[in-house]
């Protein structure tokens, strides 16, 4: 079966104590097995990551990529300023579709832009968990193109 990587940057790890009208209520662990078991459904088996650095979240994508069909990737904070992700990225060759649980673009200014965005062939953003229900969905398209 073919891959997806599920990547989660800073402060995701704290998902169901974080602000609930903003994240929802499911902890990251629920949001992975119900991405993975919809993965699953779609011939795809997930692999999940998540960390609170900058470089663990670029060595498993350099490690990951080449077997990988595409990335599903919530960077946390790291969308607004992390050229280096944005540039790991990039470097994958590979279809990654970018998700925020919470609309960015409704939120303070300094959350609008993400520099991660032009590495990305969609951005999903204020759907809470049923963005990655609909990233994968964009991804089991662009596998079959
Ligand atoms: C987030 C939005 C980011 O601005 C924030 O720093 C996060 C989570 C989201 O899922 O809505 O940590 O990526």
């Amino acid at each position: 079966m073919e891959t997806i990587l599920l990547i989660h940057g800073p402060n995701l790890n704290n998902l169901g104590k974080r602000d609930p009208t903003q994240y929802g209520s499911k902890t990251l662990a629920d949001i992975e097995s119900l991405v993975s078991a919809e993965a699953q459904k779609m011939g795809f088996t997930l692999k999940p990551f998540q960390s609170n650095h900058e470089g663990a979240l670029i060595d498993f994508l350099q490690q990951e990529s080449g077997s990988a069909r595409g990335i599903i990737i919530n960077p946390g904070a790291l969308t607004h300023y992390s050229y280096a992700l944005h540039d790991a990225l990039v470097d994958t060759q590979r279809p990654v579709v970018e998700v925020h649980l919470s609309d960015i673009a409704s939120r303070e200014e300094w959350r609008r832009n993400s520099v991660i965005s032009p590495a990305c062939i969609a951005q999903i953003s204020g759907k809470k968990d049923a963005g990655y229900i609909e990233a994968l969905a964009l991804l089991s398209t662009h596998a079959k193109k």
